[in-house]
């Protein structure tokens, strides 16, 4: 008796526990006319914040490691290839490109800096990239760039608690792919992640997944706080590589999706149907519901499937009509955008330049940060914006000189960019020699420079991409306009060759040395070895002797 009124409680307890726990998934799809196609997916965990290994939802490994190192908030990206803000308007969440990390600690942590590279190390266990390579010399706390999204309590000095560091060479793989799969409840057996299959992602010309952990509200007084994980993957498909406009999950993805995963409170597809009115095409199956929003001066429609466990293959598709298939795209351009590029000739000097072009009818202010290796030291005297050393425009700098092996060269600019305008920012580094064990092996391959970060509070949510209901970049709610939409953006990176020394002349020296020996070794070995014998020449021998000589044969 009493052991069943002990298993009612360990069930009743267990039972308010998972009441938090909530598993949704969905899927975004925008054509990016005229030749590219968007799908975003993103699984989103939320659970009680003080009991992740009680739940049955959340994945255990990573719920340790964010109890473990104290951490309020997290965002991880790998990403491969660029996003072209220029022409596919923006993401739901933008990345950097290779892997970039940056988290913010609890205030009760005393050394974060010792903080960081135990969970640096421990991500890079996690998700088999190369995190282990973040330290103290490619970190830099941003003091205006990144701000928390989630629920954290306002102290004055927030940013003391934020690291964050990019690798902008790191490589996004298979590898990736599967210990971030291990991470969702149904891993990829079921649900939207049984389309991720790795042999179709990595045919696409972008794509990034991401680990995103935050704390949100449980309640109306946030007294009481959830740990939102939400996974994102983002891929962008070149019509040329699937051959057409017309696309399908099959040709998406290889496959049909085979359900939803029976542990998602739901799982809903959005098909951005906006682009319908240019270039007309149907969707197969038909939308179960079609979703309006009007925010922030953008008109956006969706095609909404509710996708239910009921055991069928689905296969959506759109067909365009080839009638309007030819019609022109005029690609217009988002609020602000930017491009950044090396400057210089020769290996003593050079400089970068970000430019950003503000496409809007007022003025917009941004955060520019540049982080520098220290292998490429900046100095602030020669920054230059607009070619002028004390533009106006700089409302507000932040600059951390770098030390060799150390620190990076960190630089924060607050600018007013006018209306209609291109603002050039320019800056010169100069170049310096590595320790010979410091180069990468492929020296001549160049060095990457990481992108730089843009944080803007936009006046218009034009060009976006976002989901209608969830967590975007701009965490919308249908026709819910707000004055400013703030969002944080990265330009391209950028690659410098340093002075490299000739890694081919201790190659060369050995085959000479070699070649030089072996020549030499011959004759050297000849006259070494072989004993010299003098050989009697043209002594006479007299008859007698040849007579004596051959009796002696005969005796024998
Ligand atoms: C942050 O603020 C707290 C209290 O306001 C203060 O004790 C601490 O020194 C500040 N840290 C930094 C890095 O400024
Ligand atoms: C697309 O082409 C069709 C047929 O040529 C035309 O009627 C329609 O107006 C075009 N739409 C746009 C946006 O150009
Ligand atoms: C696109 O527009 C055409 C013609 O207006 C309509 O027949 C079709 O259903 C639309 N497609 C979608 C996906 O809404
Ligand atoms: C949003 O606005 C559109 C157009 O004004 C309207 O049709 C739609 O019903 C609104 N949606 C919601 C959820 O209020």
């Amino acid at each position: 008796m009493s052991i069943y009124r002990l298993f009612w409680i360990i069930f009743i307890s267990a039972y308010s526990v998972v009441r938090s726990d909530d598993f949704k998934e969905e899927m975004y799809i925008k054509p990016l006319p005229p030749s590219h196609l968007y799908t975003y997916f993103q699984f989103i965990t939320i659970v009680n914040h003080k009991s992740t290994e009680h739940s049955h939802l959340s994945p255990r490994s990573l719920g340790e490691v964010i109890s473990r190192f104290k951490v309020d908030e997290l965002h991880l990206t790998l990403t491969e290839g660029q996003w072209r803000h220029h022409q596919w308007g923006y993401p739901v969440l933008d990345a950097a490109p290779g892997a970039e990390l940056y988290a913010w600690f609890a205030t009760d942590v005393d050394d974060i800096d010792t903080q960081w590279r135990k969970l640096t190390s421990t991500l890079s266990g996690l998700f088999c990239a190369s995190l282990n390579f973040i330290d103290n010399f490619n970190t830099v706390i941003p003091q205006m760039a990144l701000w928390p999204t989630g629920a954290v309590k306002p102290i004055q000095n927030i940013t003391s608690q934020l690291r964050y560091a990019s690798l902008p060479r790191e490589i996004v793989c298979t590898e990736n792919l599967t210990p971030w799969k291990k991470l969702l409840p149904c891993e990829s057996s079921r649900g939207f992640s049984a389309l991720l299959n790795s042999r179709m992602i990595h045919n696409t010309k972008y794509h990034s997944i991401g680990v995103h952990v935050r704390k949100i509200c449980a309640n109306k007084d946030c007294t009481d706080t959830h740990l939102e994980i939400k996974q994102t993957v983002a891929l962008v498909y070149d019509y040329k590589i699937i051959n057409s406009m017309d696309w399908s999950f099959r040709k998406l993805f290889g496959q049909g999706l085979p359900g939803a995963c029976t542990l998602s409170s739901a799982s809903t597809i959005y098909v951005d149907v906006t682009t319908n009115s240019s270039h007309s095409f149907k969707l197969t199956p038909s939308p179960h519901r079609i979703l309006q929003s009007q925010r922030g001066a953008s008109e956006t429609e969706f095609a909404v499937y509710d996708i239910h466990n009921n055991g069928e293959m689905i296969n959506i598709g759109a067909k365009y009509d080839s009638k309007y298939s030819n019609n022109m795209t005029v690609i217009i351009p988002p609020p602000i955008y930017f491009n950044r590029y090396v400057l210089g000739y020769g290996k003593e000097f050079g400089g970068i330049v970000t430019e950003l072009v503000n496409n809007y009818m007022t003025a917009i202010d941004v955060v520019l940060l540049e982080n520098a290796p220290w292998w490429l030291p900046i100095q602030l005297s020669s920054l230059r914006v607009n070619g002028e050393a004390n533009n106006k425009l700089v409302i507000a700098q932040y600059f951390s000189p770098g030390r060799n092996r150390q620190k990076p060269y960190h630089l924060e600019l607050l600018i007013k960019l006018p209306p209609r305008s291109t603002t050039t920012v320019t800056i010169d580094f100069e170049f310096v020699f590595l320790k010979w064990q410091e180069y990468p092996p492929d020296a001549n391959h160049g060095f990457y420079i990481g992108s730089a970060l843009i944080t803007a509070n936009l006046p218009t949510a034009k060009q976006y991409s976002s989901l209608p209901i969830s967590g975007s970049t701009f965490d919308s709610i249908i026709n819910a306009s707000k004055p400013w939409y703030p969002a944080v953006f990265r330009t391209n990176g950028a690659m410098v060759s340093l002075p490299t020394p000739d890694f081919s002349m201790p190659y060369n020296v050995i085959c000479l040395a070699c070649t030089v020996v072996a020549l030499a070794f011959g004759p050297l070995h000849n006259i070494c070895t072989k004993e010299l014998i003098l050989k009697p020449v043209g002594t006479p021998v007299s008859l007698t002797q040849k007579l004596m000589n051959l009796l002696k044969r005969k005796k024998d």
